[in-house]
């Protein structure tokens, strides 16, 4: 049982003696002791004050005097205001720390048949242009989500949308066609996301050009744009994709799997994966085929232009347009199919969906009309939403000097670790192949950690100088420090100094403090998964190795002639070892064993 477990249960008798009242001990949540006070844990008495008829300070007095009798955990106790402060017994302490020694997968539980299956969608990228930087904070955030909830003890299922369907594919098709001259990945050595982006950017010019033309010959700008041939050319593009145009199909799918494996080499880089993807072009004829089926329920209404539409003044919103009077889709329509078939295939319990905050209606929408359509999540599917990410004014240039492409930004990282390390002499008598691997995972780490560990609704600025730095609240911080430790581990293991016996040791203050940060693992581990959030796992890991900095700059470790003392000193080293690498792992960076 974990310390904060042993003192609720334990509080929870006391009250039930003293009192004769029975308290549920899950309800009793102790806190750490705030520093300017003695002891190691607070419980607060408020709620048993009223029961007890005493003054808060008297009820704390007789817990905690019923506690030093009965609990062999608690050593002493001072009591302020309505604050029990808790003084542990020291050995009880190394106890503590040596169930974790023994704790396989410290700080996770493992998922049975049993446990609710979450599904997390994340990514959900367009196929006319690669990854950017908003994506990255996506794709990180979904992935990190993902590992935490099943690190929670829940079955997870990472999933991915892509939209690959519709007038922006089309656009970058007939660019291909028009200018690009049969250019193929191989050919023009540009990954296949990024040709496929150039040549929605060069439609995104030329019709530009076509639209001054028009406009110095006398129209307006929407004149022009309505009256634009090469627009006209993409939507008759579409048109003949919707009927199944052998030509254009197979335009279309020789150019999205470039953009395939384009998203692949990206994804691969940045460590994350996905169980299943659900492509629109599959899924929207579904979706319009629920809508249909609404209709004919009297869920959804028709207009006499034949169009569909869902009536949401009764939950305070407008009306929303479901099938164009034409037929076709809009990308609600596509959301609704994707659902029924993920629903379809998996007995999904809850259901996340990682999309940004300028989508906070478009899920509102979608939650109300999941309802009624009768799913049985629709009501509480989870849109975690999540601000814009931008980078400081000029810093870096990206490829058309607007939007910040993730692939260009991940090797900038690595390249900056790289010098930075090197400046530093980290890399001192390394082979380049070691070199690389290092840079590679710091680079990375300094990326995922500064995105991660900040409030995901804000929005951000990402600093990359800020970032990696090896002082302070960062990835490489964190890392260097795992890596040092690490080095300890090694060199008492070659210098032969044998496991002895610590039960009888008495930690001291900073190792007792370096046990209880440990020990609060678990508990963070839940609180992240409640409140979906990365950063407190972000947060914790760095507060772990600011703790053991101070536990070593304090005590000698592989000095210490004690045996048993330089024992508990190299078991407390090799849990918070452990404990990093898990906390990191699930914000998805690694760690490395020297640095
Ligand atoms: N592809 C969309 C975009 O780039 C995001 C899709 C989000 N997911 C969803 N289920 N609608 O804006």
């Amino acid at each position: 049982m974990s310390l904060d477990k042993t003192i609720a249960s334990a509080v929870a008798k006391a009250v039930e003696s003293l009192y004769g009242i029975a308290v549920d001990p899950a309800s009793i949540v102790p806190q750490a002791t705030r520093k300017e006070f003695e002891g190691n844990l607070t419980v607060m008495v408020f709620p048993w004050v009223k029961a007890a008829r005493k003054a808060p300070e008297a009820v704390g007095a007789e817990i905690g005097n019923w506690l030093v009798a009965n609990e062999p955990a608690v050593a002493s106790f001072n009591t302020v205001k309505g604050f029990l402060n808790l003084v542990i017994t020291p050995s009880y302490w190394n106890c503590v720390l040596r169930t974790i020694e023994e704790t396989p997968a410290y700080g996770t539980v493992a998922p049975t048949e049993e446990s609710p299956l979450v599904m997390v969608e994340y990514s959900s990228p367009n196929t006319n242009k690669p990854l950017h930087l908003g994506h990255l904070r996506n794709i990180l955030l979904g992935s990190s989500l993902a590992k935490i909830l099943e690190a929670c003890g829940n079955r997870v299922v990472k999933t991915n949308i892509v939209n690959d369907r519709g007038i922006h594919i089309c656009k970058s098709m007939l660019a291909w066609k028009k200018y690009f001259d049969g250019a193929t990945p191989e050919t023009s050595g540009k990954k296949g996301d990024h040709l496929v982006g150039d040549c929605y950017v060069s439609f995104d010019q030329h019709f530009k050009a076509e639209v001054k033309a028009l406009m110095e010959q006398g129209m307006t700008e929407d004149e022009a744009k309505a009256a634009s041939p090469l627009m006209a050319e993409a939507r008759e593009m579409l048109r003949l994709w919707e009927e199944g145009d052998p030509e254009v199909r197979a335009l279309w799918e020789k150019m999205n799997n470039w953009v395939y494996e384009g998203f692949d080499v990206s994804y691969r880089r940045m460590g994350v994966g996905f169980d299943k993807i659900y492509y629109e072009s599959q899924t929207y004829l579904d979706g319009k085929a629920k809508v249909l089926e609404g209709l004919e329920k009297g869920l959804l209404y028709k207009k006499e232009d034949g169009s569909v539409w869902a009536d949401l003044t009764n939950e305070g919103l407008d009306h929303k347009l479901l099938l164009r009077s034409d037929g076709t889709s809009v990308y609600m329509t596509q959301d609704i199919g994707t659902a029924k078939q993920r629903f379809d295939d998996y007995p999904i319990d809850r259901m996340i969906y990682v999309v940004g905050n300028e989508q906070n209606y478009h899920f509102q929408v979608l939650s109300i009309l999941l309802d009624r359509l009768g799913f049985k999540w629709g009501k509480d599917l989870v849109h975690f939403s999540y601000g814009m990410v931008e980078l400081p004014e000029g810093k870096m240039k990206s490829r058309e000097g607007t939007v910040v492409d993730a692939d260009d930004l991940m090797s900038e990282m690595v390249n900056g670790a790289r010098e930075v390390s090197m400046e530093l002499g980290k890399l001192d008598g390394l082979t380049e192949a070691e070199i690389a691997e290092i840079a590679e995972t710091v680079g990375l780490g300094a990326l995922k950690y500064f995105l991660l560990k900040v409030d995901p609704r804000k929005n951000m600025t990402f600093n990359p100088r800020e970032s990696i730095d090896f002082n302070g609240n960062t990835g490489p911080f964190i890392q260097y420090t795992y890596a040092r430790i690490r080095s300890v581990l090694r060199r008492a293991s070659e210098a032969g100094l044998d496991k002895a016996d610590y039960s009888a040791v008495e930690p001291n203050e900073k190792e007792i403090a370096l046990i209880q940060r440990l020990s609060d693992f678990p508990d963070v581990v839940q609180e992240a998964g409640r409140n979906y959030s990365p950063a407190l796992i972000a947060n914790y890991a760095y507060d772990l190795v600011k703790e053991y900095n101070q536990f070593y700059h304090d005590c000698s470790i592989l000095r210490e002639e004690d045996a048993a003392v330089r024992s508990l000193r190299l078991a407390l080293s090799d849990a918070t070892a452990r404990t990093v690498k898990t906390a990191m792992g699930l914000i998805g960076i690694n760690v490395p064993e020297r640095m």
